[in-house]
């Protein structure tokens, strides 16, 4: 007689999803954007680079999130950054920390450590773009609508507590995203291209994080501050007005050249950022 083998039960995350369904419904928030860019870059015959998660589209899951990057002809500037940082993204989207926090299954501790590097990076770059307001190239960009560092800080204090500032230490990434952040403030295309980076991506990928963490934690909406923008009704058009402006930015082709170097640059130090937090994820995991 043969034995019974014991079904193999899927295991849960603490948000209730299988690992296998966490990772779908991430797939699904973040690759039904891309599968809409996949589909509009065949049918243009585009290459976009590998983007990282393009599974299945989960239309209505994934709110007001953009496909118009397949284009290629007459293709504006921020059609082409997203293009060709399009694999840059994919990379520094895919991090185990990410993946783990999302899933809920995480002590408050990673959110916190989390929001202390956001903290340190904000701290450079909000003041840069202050000093920076009336150059010609950041003015259109610099918009007090976006300012992080307030919100960020009100989730600190909402997570840890009125001690929040003692956990304000930047990990080794973070510093050298920072030094980065301070080296580029005196180069308006830069300066320019970390806004870009930190704010689109708040302002995108930014509303899946703040739902998913909603979801997998039950933390209020005014625990999660850090990627809502109250000033700003509508993501999406917020996102096309910006694009424009980066279509206008009156950048030569060598420095649109060195723009999209600097912003795959930018996602590598993300990247290097999730490394570092995703090597402490053994004193978080619950
Ligand atoms: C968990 C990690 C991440 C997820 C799930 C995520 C997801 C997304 C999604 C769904 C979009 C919309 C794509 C589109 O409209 O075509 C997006 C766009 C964007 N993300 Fe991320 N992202 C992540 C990490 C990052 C990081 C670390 C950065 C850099 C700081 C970043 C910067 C951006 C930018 C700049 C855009 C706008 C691209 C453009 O339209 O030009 N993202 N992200």
């Amino acid at each position: 007689m043969r034995a019974r083998t014991a079904p193999v039960r899927p295991r849960r995350t603490p948000s209730g999803f299988t690992r296998t369904r966490l990772r779908s419904v991430v797939d699904a928030v973040v690759g039904s954007v891309l599968t809409a860019r996949t589909l509009a870059a065949r049918r243009c015959g585009a290459d976009l680079g590998a983007p990282s998660r393009v599974s299945r589209a989960a239309p209505g899951e994934h709110g007001d999130v953009d496909d118009d990057a397949g284009r290629s002809a007459d293709e504006g500037f921020a059609a082409r950054l997203r293009r060709e940082t399009a694999e840059a993204h994919g990379a520094a989207e895919r991090s185990p920390f990410m993946e783990e926090l999302l899933s809920g299954s995480l002590g408050p501790a990673a959110l916190t450590t989390f929001l202390a590097q956001v903290h340190h990076l904000y701290a450079v770059l909000e003041p840069a773009v202050d000093a920076a307001r009336d150059d010609v190239v950041v003015a259109p960009f610099a918009d007090d609508r976006l300012r992080r560092l307030p919100a960020v800080s009100a989730d600190l204090r909402a997570h840890a507590g009125e001690g929040w500032r003692e956990h304000l230490v930047p990990l080794p990434a973070a510093e050298r995203y920072a030094e980065r952040l301070r080296q580029v403030a005196t180069w308006p295309a830069g300066l320019v291209t970390h806004h870009y980076l930190r704010y689109l991506g708040d302002l995108s990928g930014g509303q899946v994080v703040r739902r998913l963490l909603a979801r997998a934690y039950g933390w209020p909406e005014a625990e999660l501050r850090s990627w809502d923008f109250p000033g700003v009704p509508s993501p999406k058009r917020y996102r096309d007005h910006y694009r424009s402006l980066l279509d206008a930015a009156p950048w030569d082709e060598a420095e649109r050249g060195r723009v999209v170097e600097e912003a795959r640059r930018g996602y590598r130090l993300n990247e290097e950022l999730f490394d570092d937090l995703s090597a402490r994820l053994p004193e978080w995991r619950r």
